[in-house]
């Protein structure tokens, strides 16, 4: 048998443990046993707007009011009738949060293959590529699920920045910046020394933020109005519109650029009309390291990539693993996700 947990799209918190048959495999398809996955507020985003952004899409079914979370993790080939999937592969990609995904392998090779499962053919392929990789330690492998799906984002931004001049600012205010996409894109840009590198946080993350390495100063969100009124830009990974209108309206026409790139506030109001001032602009990571990799070539794109993440673990010394498995901490670390109860140096580690 086979494990899901079912998320209802209307509830985030609601979320049901079902079993269900394994069906026997089809030529061309492999089963996989999805063995370690991490969880932060990157994934409670993909389900909050899952609807408006396809991620509901990936991982279908039966019932159109639930669906399947999505996550990036490991997982092992446990079967297999597709030659590019052997059994025994270690993998990583994404999957549902779920102990099985059923994938139907095209365009393989000697490093891993897309599932071409007729429903995906549509979604961006960057999450349909299933990559073959060795055996690694258990902290390894948690670094990688916790921080690579988030640093690709903190790398671009970091690029987009340095690429923009930084928009003539000299200060970059981070919003959210206890969050890890938040931290790594500070830590690079302040590696630049082109710009003062501002963290906007709550008031129980600010010592954490401090503490990170990743900003010159910290602000509590309640300290908008302390902001120095510099010429500045704005990188809004909290999507709350009291933040958001806060920081724009204060820093009036200092502010001269404003990127939106998460929603970890995922259950504050939502922005109901323009904040004053610049109007904010979109970052969708998955569309502006297409257009990197097209521009740097996707070999120097990837080398450059790996170089920045690994000496961006290597200075992570503050990250904390909390490994688990089963279906009560999988559930229990969701809700507290949700909840914003998730101190900032966890790493969530769960399977089923
Ligand atoms: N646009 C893109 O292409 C793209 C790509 C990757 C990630 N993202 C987004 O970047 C954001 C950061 O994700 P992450 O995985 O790096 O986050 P994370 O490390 O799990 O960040 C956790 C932080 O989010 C805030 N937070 C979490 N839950 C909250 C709640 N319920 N209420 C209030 N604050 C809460 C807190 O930060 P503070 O106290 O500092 O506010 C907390 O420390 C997500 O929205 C994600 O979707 C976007």
């Amino acid at each position: 048998m086979a494990l899901d947990i079912l998320t209802n799209k209307s509830d985030l918190r609601d979320l049901r443990a079902a079993e269900v048959a394994l069906p026997p495999l089809q030529e061309g398809e492999a089963r996989l046993r999805i063995d370690r996955f991490a969880l932060t507020a990157n994934n409670i985003t993909y389900s909050a707007i899952g609807e408006r952004f396809l991620y509901w899409k990936f991982f279908p079914t039966a019932d159109a009011g639930f669906g399947r979370s999505p996550v990036w993790g490991f997982a092992d080939v446990e079967d297999s009738r597709a030659h590019d999937a052997p059994a025994g592969a270690r993998l990583w990609g994404y999957f549902p949060l779920a102990t099985h995904l059923v994938v139907t392998p095209v365009r393989g090779g000697e490093t891993g293959f897309f599932d071409g499962a007729a429903h995906r053919a549509e979604l961006p392929p960057i999450y349909n590529r299933y990559e073959r990789v060795p055996a690694a330690p258990a902290h390894e492998e948690a670094l990688t699920a916790l921080f690579r799906p988030l640093f690709g984002t903190s790398f671009l931004i970091d690029d987009h920045l340095a690429d923009s001049n930084f928009f003539g600012a000299e200060m970059a205010v981070f919003a959210s910046a206890s969050s890890k996409t938040a931290l790594g894109a500070a830590w690079l840009a302040r590696k630049r020394h082109r710009a003062e590198i501002v963290g906007l946080t709550s008031a129980q993350n600010r010592t954490f933020a401090e503490r990170s390495g990743a900003y010159d100063r910290v602000f509590a969100y309640e300290e908008v109005e302390s902001l120095p009124r510099k010429p500045a830009l704005l990188v809004d990974m909290a999507g709350n519109a009291r933040v958001l209108h806060g920081v724009h309206a204060h820093l009036g026409p200092a502010l001269r650029h404003s990127i939106t790139v998460g929603l970890t506030h995922w259950d504050s109001p939502p922005v109901a009309a323009p904040p004053p001032g610049v109007a904010p602009t979109m970052f969708f990571a998955p569309d502006i390291g297409a257009a990197r990799a097209r521009a740097w070539g996707a070999d120097v794109f990837q080398d450059r990539l790996r170089a920045a993440q690994s000496e961006f673990l290597a200075a992570c010394d503050w990250l904390v693993v909390d490994e688990a498995r089963g279906v009560a901490p999988t559930v229990a670390a969701w809700r507290a996700l949700l909840d914003g109860a998730v101190a900032p140096e966890r790493g969530l580690i769960r399977a089923l």
